[in-house]
Formats: C-alpha cells, structure tokens, sequence
C-alpha cells in the first residue's frame, strides 16, 4: 500500500494546502496529512483545532487521515513507516527552502524518507496562511482562500482584536 505523509503547519489550511491534499490523495493509496506542533510559534489555531479543521475540510476524501507531529520530520515518518513527504511548490521562492528541507531529510534518514512534489495550480500560487491571516485581520474578503467554515473560525479568532 502506497502511502505517504504531507507535513506542514496549516495555520490554517487553505485552498492552496486542499488542492495539494486532493491531488496527491489521488497518487497514494493512504495520504496523512500531519500538522507540526511547533512549540517556538504561536499559531493562531492550536494544534488541536487545526487537525479539527483539517478533518472537516477533507472529509469527503476517504482516504486522508489527520495527525500531529512534534521534533523532526525524519523521526515521526520513521516511526509511522513513511517515506514519502508531499510537498507543494507555490513559486521559485519557495524552491531554495524546499530543496534544503528535501535533502536535509533525506540525508539524516538515510535515504529513507524522499520528497514529492506538486506544483500548486497557479490559481493558488498567491496564497499563503499567513497572507490570509493578514487580510483577515484587517478585515479583508478570504472567502476566495479558504473553505466558508474557516473564514469564519478565522474571523471568531480577530474578533476581540477588532472590537476591543
Ligand atoms: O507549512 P510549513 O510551515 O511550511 O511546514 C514546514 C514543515 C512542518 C514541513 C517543516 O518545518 C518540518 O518538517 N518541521 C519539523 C522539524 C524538522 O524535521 N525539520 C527539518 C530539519 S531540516
């Protein structure tokens, strides 16, 4: 059985992150989509809320499961027996990153674990979680970047900012 890890912090997921997910769900037999409990950021959603999210948002796709890791991503695709991470590349800016953190992990895995990935479908290309964050915050449409039920968790998030 084919399966395969797609890691990332997902604060939140997009639609860009969705397309990714859908598009390589349809590659490998089992896609696990894992969220990084990354202790040195403070996210906007916890972990907890975000694989939440992630759970609702993929929920018609039956074969994606939703975890969490924390420390390396060498260690937990080890421990789950993984070794392929999904990846999505947005632009030429994120390539050098990409590279680094692909090769990085394949060396101090031993070759275990490789890295596939997706060009995001330039429809895409611009968004990121924290540029949605960003409009959000100041009151900006995202209905166009997310699904409906996270704009709206999203904007629940800012509110006590921008009333108070
Ligand atoms: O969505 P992001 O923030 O771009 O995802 C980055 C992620 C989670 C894939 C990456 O930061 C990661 O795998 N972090 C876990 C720690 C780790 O294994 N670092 C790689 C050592 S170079």
């Amino acid at each position: 059985m084919k399966k395969a890890v797609y890691p990332g912090s997902f604060d939140p997921v997009t639609y860009g992150h969705l397309d990714i997910i859908k598009r390589a769900a349809e590659i490998f037999d089992v896609l696990i989509v894992s969220v990084l409990n990354n202790k040195d950021k403070t996210p906007l959603f916890s972990v907890e809320e975000r694989v939440k999210i992630l759970k609702e948002a993929t929920r018609d796709i039956p074969n994606v499961e939703v975890d969490s890791f924390s420390g390396l991503l060498i260690n937990y695709a080890s421990e789950k027996k993984l070794h392929i991470a999904v990846r999505g590349l947005r632009a030429i800016t994120d390539f050098e990153y990409e590279l680094q953190l692909a090769q990085m992990n394949r060396r101090l895995s031993n070759g275990s674990l490789d890295t596939m990935f997706l060009t995001t479908g330039l429809e895409y290309a611009y968004l990121s979680s924290s540029s949605v964050k960003e409009i959000a915050y100041f009151g900006g449409d995202i209905s166009q970047c997310v699904p409906d039920f996270v704009a709206e968790l999203i904007h629940e998030k800012y509110k006590p900012n921008q009333t108070g």
